[in-house]
């Protein structure tokens, strides 16, 4: 891991928070610091789209509006809940997870990377998302979405989005290009999901309109709407 950003990263960061905190989307899980909110949310955006998510969003936790309401529902009746969103061993891990929680940690979601790490359902990227957006811890949230952006933005230093190694080594530049204040960081890591949401996708890129596309690599090259090769 070289000790130097590259050199389109400074530029790359001032943008991008710049672009997010005017037109960032507005989502419901972004008004709120409660890692139990948080967590539900991520969990729910898994493997599901934002549109849909921010229904089941409110209406799961109508149900169940706090850890140890889950914790205390049937995992039948959480399996209920979850209806329509798919993919229900999500909703199996989150009844083990808040009873684990409850009772490990009485009630409180963890806050560091290694305990999130150890519960049911949770992946690095998710455990990185709570510590984020819930805590607003300096640690890096990447998804397949941010990977594909960074691999992008930096296809040097953050490599193929495929491939083993490069996962380590976004994670490593992400951690490095996180700002220094918390509240930014958290502002960071949202705006990263943002662009790969809205700009960024996986298939025809809009490049021509990024708001970062001065400081990419792979969008500056661009002069038309064809793929781009790098990702
Ligand atoms: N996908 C996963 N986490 C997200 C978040 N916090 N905001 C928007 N999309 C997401």
């Amino acid at each position: 891991m070289g000790t130097r950003l590259p050199g389109n990263a400074l530029a790359f960061k001032r943008r991008l928070l710049k672009w997010f905190r005017s037109l960032g989307r507005d989502l419901p899980w972004r008004h709120t610091r409660d890692p139990y909110r948080i967590l539900v949310s991520e969990v729910m955006l898994q493997q599901t789209q934002v549109a849909r998510v921010e229904d089941f969003y409110r209406q799961f936790l109508a149900r169940f509006p706090t850890i140890r309401a889950l914790a205390d529902a049937s995992p039948s009746a959480v399996r209920d809940a979850w209806d329509g969103l798919g993919y229900y061993r999500r909703a199996d891990n989150l009844s083990r997870l808040a009873r684990i929680v409850v009772e490990r940690y009485d009630g409180t979601i963890p806050d560091d990377l290694d305990s999130l790490e150890a519960l049911p359902g949770i992946g690095r990227y998710t455990a990185g998302a709570v510590a984020s957006f819930a805590y607003e811890k300096r640690v890096p949230a990447i998804d397949t979405n941010v990977a594909r952006v960074l691999s992008r933005v930096f296809p040097r230093a953050a490599g193929r989005h495929l491939s083993r190694s490069a996962a380590q080594r976004r994670w490593d530049l992400a951690r490095r290009l996180l700002p220094r204040r918390r509240r930014s960081a958290w502002e960071f890591n949202q705006a990263l999901m943002d662009l790969g949401a809205l700009y960024c996708t996986a298939r025809r890129p809009k490049c021509l309109e990024c708001p970062v596309r001065p400081n990419c690599r792979t969008g500056a090259a661009r002069r038309s709407t064809t793929e781009p090769r790098s990702a």
